[in-house]
């Protein structure tokens, strides 16, 4: 895969849909890029995709959902992955209010601003009552962006954990169990060390009560912008998560390996 691909729909439980698509990194796989609609009594749409592939988006989303119904997006954080769609949605789904933070907001109007009226802030702890059911915002283990919340959803029992238990993965799948534990433990870390390295630095005390927050919340599916729909994985997802500080930090091919890789057609970047 050397473009980024847009895939159909899947379920990831009776309330859930996933809105997959996958992005090559040169010379390290693919990485998952996810996007949910959670079919609560008020329905909620988390995160709106890539840019590139924003038409098919648009498409697949309004074949899972009428964007007239749609009342809130939960962007968990402004980063380009997650923000492909963000204004044609606001402007085709009327009723919709964005569930972001103060920082979040910010940083939105650093680019172009939300009216205030399609706003909502919501800080980790805090609680989204959304009709048959509430969502409580949380800080995940890791994540690349200040403004980051994902949520717990106390009716499915799912973590929507925004950037962490990414994975990188070798080829497209509708689910992480399928991935096998090497290649998952593998794939997860390897993600993970790009996506927060300030996990290298950290307390291990305080990690450690990170860790041990997310088991006692043990949800039954973690629903991650960067993994295929994980069932009854928290466990080994956050022991792999646990692992990443010992790790020996990324560090990214230089100009000269970015050059081969363009030479021997590896799908460097144009
Ligand atoms: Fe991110
Ligand atoms: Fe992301």
């Amino acid at each position: 895969m050397h473009r980024p691909e847009i895939f159909d729909p899947y379920p990831a439980g009776p309330d859930i849909d996933v809105l997959p698509s996958f992005f090559p990194i040169p010379g390290l796989g693919i990485v998952p890029v996810n996007a949910f609609v959670l079919k609560a009594q008020e329905p909620v749409l988390v995160d709106t995709g890539l840019l590139d592939l924003s038409d098919g988006f648009m498409d697949r989303l309004s074949s899972v959902i009428d964007l007239d119904d749609l009342r809130w997006l939960w962007l968990t954080h402004n980063d380009h992955d997650h923000i492909g769609s963000l204004h044609r949605i606001i402007e085709a789904a009327p009723r919709i209010r964005v569930v972001t933070t103060f920082l979040g907001l910010g940083k939105m109007s650093l680019f172009r601003p939300l009216a205030v009226d399609r706003v909502y802030l919501l800080n980790p702890g805090q609680v989204l009552d959304v009709g048959d059911r509430k969502l409580t915002s949380v800080r995940p283990p890791t994540y690349d962006a200040p403004e980051t919340t994902g949520f717990y959803d106390h009716k499915s029992a799912a973590l929507f954990s925004s950037d962490c238990f990414g994975a990188l993965m070798a080829e497209p799948a509708e689910s992480a169990g399928g991935i096998g534990s090497e290649r998952l433990r593998d794939g997860l870390i390897a993600w993970t060390k790009m996506d927060s390295p300030w996990l290298h630095a950290i307390d291990r005390d305080e990690f450690t009560k990170t860790i041990n927050y997310f088991l006692g919340l043990a949800p039954k599916v973690i629903l991650s912008a960067h993994l295929p729909a994980a069932h009854g994985m928290t466990d080994e997802l956050l022991q792999y998560i646990a692992m990443v500080p010992d790790e020996e930090p990324f560090v990214g091919p230089d100009q000269l390996a970015l050059q081969s890789m363009a030479k021997s057609g590896g799908g460097a970047p144009q």
